[in-house]
């Protein structure tokens, strides 16, 4: 008997999006910053600030990223509807259940029943991305006070500059910053693959639950997404 029930709350599923949404616009204007890749069309009046909209927009979407990051550990730590998120942390424990995991990729075994909603692997995979978010997040203040020396620039200054030492200076944290966004470049491809491959297989509506929050269970049986 197929059974509809309730997985994603909305908070869970607005910070997605606009994270997803996010981390693309940081992403393209990232790259612009790195090397311009393309020029305005020259004109005599000094309009021209496509460079400084680049960095404009890279630092709006840059604070809208970390607002979306605070609130989405802020509701994976308390809100009850995570509950079933933080269960996962137990199977993330559990040698069964990744070794039945990674048969089940293998297409060799059925999916694990797991206590939370993230088998093991994902669950790895987005604690991943989550230090990642901090990582390039705390770069980017970084990179951002050395501009911006008024308002959160200014105030995070004091915080944040033994740490920018400790990586080796500026330098180092505009590489760290650049280099962590390859994570997140190499991570979409994978994950995209992966909730495919479980709506398929899975057959659960795994890329529906995303958008409307809910999931069709063949027996309960916790399907990963
Ligand atoms: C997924 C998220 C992000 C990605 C992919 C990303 C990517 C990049 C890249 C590729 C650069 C150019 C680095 C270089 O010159 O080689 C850059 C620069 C910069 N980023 Fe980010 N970034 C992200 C998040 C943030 C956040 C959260 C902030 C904080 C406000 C931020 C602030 C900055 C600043 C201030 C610069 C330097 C701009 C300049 O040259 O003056 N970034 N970013």
């Amino acid at each position: 008997m197929i059974k509809k029930h309730f997985e994603f709350s909305y908070w869970y599923r607005v910070t997605h999006w606009i994270r997803a949404f996010a981390i693309l616009a940081l992403t393209l204007t990232g790259f612009y910053i790195a090397v311009p890749f393309f020029s305005p069309v020259p004109n005599p009046d000094p309009t021209n600030f496509m460079y400084a909209l680049m960095r404009f927009w890279h630092i709006v979407f840059g604070f809208l990223l970390i607002a979306v990051v605070v609130g989405k550990v802020y509701v994976f730590l308390f809100d009850p509807l995570s509950k079933i998120e933080r269960d996962s942390v137990k199977d993330a424990y559990s040698l069964q259940v990744w070794i039945k995991q990674l048969r089940y990729y293998l297409l060799i075994d059925k999916h694990p029943h797991t206590k939370g909603i993230y088998n093991p692997l994902q669950f790895m995979a987005y604690f991943g991305v989550y230090v990642s978010l901090f990582i390039i997040c705390l770069t980017g203040l970084i990179l951002h006070m050395h501009v911006y020396h008024e308002g959160i620039g200014g105030f995070v200054y004091g915080f944040l500059r033994p740490i920018e030492v400790w990586v080796g200076g500026l330098g180092m944290v505009r590489d760290i910053h650049h280099i962590t966004m390859w994570f997140f470049i190499v991570f979409l491809p994978v994950h995209i693959y992966l909730a495919v491959f479980n709506s398929v297989h899975g057959q659960t509506g795994a890329m529906d639950t995303i958008i409307s929050g809910y999931k069709w269970d063949k027996d309960h049986d916790k399907e990963e997404h």
